[in-house]
């Protein structure tokens, strides 16, 4: 809608190179990437081995299959260094997201989890090859056999309706089905499909491995009083980013709370997965925003919630800031709050974010962890977006 070109980098040629598998421009630093740039657009940073090293870490690690939910952050570059580092599932939404994972990894195993979709977009799904797709009501599931002309190659997802625990954003209220609800659609769709799975989702940035252990036992109870098996299931996502402020347990914990509470509840020989969004790639992902102007403590941003900082707006989630500037700048540090470029007043993310005492106008801030839900969220509201997105890798 808003053709910018704006945010363009130097020639290709005044670049150092080009980071395979991602395909972006390569750097050491960011203050080359500073020097650069030409653009007048926030920056996006990716660290390759940094979301490298989170696959690996869920590779090994998650007791089961591992599906990437592409929402956390749908970058070309992103899903190349996923599908590189050996993530080969994928948890998508929308024909779009579909379509953008099959261009970059035609191999790749999709799920779509969302429990409602349009019809359009399940006719879609499986003539591409989507076979796995989720549901939490009656309405859902016989669209779901309708538009596919009950084929009987599906695998049904029944997603279940769990209370918040201690998620920092609960995903409660809007999709999964009851207790009762459950029991009497395992029952219906049962005899539609070879595969019948059942998934949960325990909130987003989920600080207590007690609540998988407790919904793993839920899920058994219920199975139990239904009389019916399944095939797999699917214990979402949720696994948590240490932002400042908020200290999960080593993902580890997660892994072997998991575990355990498999083992104990029979579901040892079943398919399991487990879709990571947050903890694959927040971590590898800052934005580099430049100060445009200083008013005392506030400081205003060509970047803000309208762009790639809704959380620290809604939610004021602080991120972790670095301070890059050519020139040197005080030790001591002072807590600002930022506001964003658009005219909106609600574009302004109160912080406080503690950065030197004398920052000023075009000394950029890298603020960091934000490579989930940060640029995915970013829109081009009053034609601030930025389309330069570059790969650090020293
Ligand atoms: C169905 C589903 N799976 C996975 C995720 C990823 O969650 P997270 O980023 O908390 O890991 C989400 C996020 O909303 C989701 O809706």
């Amino acid at each position: 809608m808003f053709s910018s070109n704006a945010s363009r980098l130097a020639q290709p040629a005044l670049l150092p190179d080009f980071d395979r598998p991602s395909g972006l421009p390569a750097f050491n630093t960011v203050e080359q990437v500073i020097a650069t740039y030409q653009g007048d657009d926030a920056i996006h940073l990716l660290y390759p081995q940094v979301i490298a090293a989170a696959a690996e870490t869920f590779l090994t690690g998650f007791p089961g299959q591992v599906v990437y939910a592409v929402k956390a952050n749908p970058h070309p570059a992103v899903l190349k260094i996923l599908w590189a580092s050996g993530i080969r599932n994928f948890d998508v939404a929308s024909i779009r997201e579909i379509d953008l994972v099959q261009s970059i990894a035609k191999d790749a195993q999709l799920f779509l989890m969302h429990p409602v979709k349009s019809r359009q977009t399940i006719r879609h799904a499986y003539r591409v090859g989507v076979r796995d797709m989720a549901f939490d009501c009656e309405a859902e599931l016989t669209k779901i056999l309708t538009e596919t002309d009950h084929a009987g190659n599906l695998k049904l997802h029944l997603r279940l309706a769990i209370s918040s625990g201690a998620a920092a954003m609960p995903l409660e209220g809007k999709f999964g089905a009851t207790r009762r609800q459950a029991i009497a659609l395992l029952r219906l769709a049962r005899p539609h499909t070879a595969h019948l799975g059942l998934s949960f989702h325990v909130g987003s940035q989920c600080m207590d491995t007690a609540d998988y252990e407790r919904t793993i036992a839920y899920v058994r109870d219920l199975l139990n009083e239904a009389d019916i098996t399944i095939d797999s299931l699917d214990c979402g996502g949720g696994f948590p980013v240490a932002y400042p402020g908020m200290t999960p347990p080593p993902m580890a914990d997660y892994f072997e709370t998991i575990q355990t509470a498999l083992t104990a509840n029979g579901f040892k020989d079943i398919t399991i997965y487990g879709e990571p969004g947050r903890a694959l790639c927040a971590q590898g992902g800052s934005t580099l925003a430049r100060v445009e102007l200083r008013k005392g403590k506030a400081l205003y941003l060509n970047d803000g919630s309208y762009g790639s900082l809704f959380d620290a707006a809604q939610c004021s989630w602080k991120y972790p800031t670095k301070l890059h500037t050519a020139e040197e700048r005080s030790d001591t540090l002072e807590e600002f709050r930022f506001f964003g470029p658009t005219c909106d007043s609600l574009d302004m993310m109160e912080g406080p974010f503690a950065l030197p005492a004398d920052i000023q106008e075009g000394d950029w801030i890298e603020i960091c962890h934000l490579g989930a839900y940060g640029q995915a969220l970013a829109t081009d509201f009053n034609g601030f977006q930025s389309d330069a997105t570059v790969a650090i890798l020293g």
